[in-house]
């Protein structure tokens, strides 16, 4: 295979943009991330690889960086990201120019496209309206069209859009350092990330949705367990079909997910994102 493209989807954005790529590129085949850790599978064949994925706390997701650190990618003559987000700065270019440094490959070509926000625990957070969507998709795929090309002719690209914090240079250097720390080191170490409000029906979807087997059923109750790593997809809340999936509020944090309502992508069943998974 030419090109090799390797996902993480937790709401369907990245999905759909990784789809929309492959077929603008000859040659090319989709890869879930999910399915290639779960297989112990760090290969990478393609003459090209690309690695679409959401931005994080402004850097790349944790599956992603388990990922990046342990591919074995010595047929890879060029190496490209795109990272959907809903807008702010991306941090994780320069992350994953060091995972690749460490094999002596470089990232040729970074990208970040603007999507939906799948983020409810926000208080800015809102539904997209329908022509809100359409703007969306539409500036997408033009974007797309304008990667195609850099792609197939192999050019050097560096993304450097995305909204700062402030305009205070100072404040925006610490918090593009301690968001991510806390989006890799800390945030999962959190025992009460998430919980079922009454609203719940039992009905499984988020455990079938969640990208790291955390989730589990307890006879008609979910149970986020402890000992299962938490990649932050956002997929149990986005997907549950009650909207009973709800984050606790912390100390540096309040939580506004029970007065908002949720996003998943509108292409993007919760069947499609299971399939990124084995079991
Ligand atoms: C835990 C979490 C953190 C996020 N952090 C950011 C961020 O720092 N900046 C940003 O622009 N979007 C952020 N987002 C929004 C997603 O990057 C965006 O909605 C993305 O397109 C979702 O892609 P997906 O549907 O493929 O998961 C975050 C989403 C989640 C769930
Ligand atoms: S998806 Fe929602 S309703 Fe279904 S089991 Fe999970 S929390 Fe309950
Ligand atoms: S618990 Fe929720 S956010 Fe965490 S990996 Fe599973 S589906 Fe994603």
């Amino acid at each position: 295979m030419e090109t090799e493209i390797y996902y993480f989807s937790g709401t369907g954005n990245s999905l759909f943009v990784a789809k929309k790529l492959q077929e603008l590129l000859p040659d090319s085949e989709l890869i879930p991330i999910v399915k290639r850790i779960e297989e112990n599978n760090y290969d990478i064949k393609g003459k090209n690889a690309g690695f679409v994925f959401p931005c994080h706390g402004l850097t790349i997701p944790i599956p992603v960086r388990d990922f990046l650190k342990r591919i074995e990618a010595a047929p890879v003559a060029y190496f490209f990201v795109i990272a959907t987000r809903g807008g702010t700065v991306f941090k994780g270019f320069e992350v994953i120019e060091d995972y690749l440094k460490r094999q002596g490959k470089h990232l040729n070509a970074a990208f970040a496209i603007n999507m939906g926000l799948n983020d409810p625990k926000l208080g800015y957070f809102a539904i997209p309206t329908k022509d809100e969507l359409d703007t969306i998709e539409k500036n997408a795929l033009k974007k797309l069209e304008e990667i195609q090309k850099i792609i197939l002719t192999r050019e050097e690209y560096q993304d450097k859009t995305g909204v700062s914090f402030s305009n205070n240079k100072l404040l925006n250097y610490i918090l593009e350092r301690l968001i991510p720390f806390m989006t890799h080191f800390i945030s999962p170490l959190v025992k009460k990330y998430f919980y079922a409000d009454p609203k719940c029906t039992g009905c499984g979807i988020c455990e079938n949705v969640c990208l790291s087997g955390k989730v589990k059923m307890a006879g008609s109750r979910p149970v986020w367990q402890s000992n299962v790593k938490c990649y932050l997809c956002y997929s149990c809340l986005n997907y549950c079909p009650s909207e009973a999936v709800q984050i606790y509020s912390k100390i540096w944090m309040k939580s506004y997910t029970a007065e908002k309502g949720r996003y998943p992508h509108p292409h993007a069943t919760a069947i499609d994102i299971s399939k990124q998974k084995n079991l």
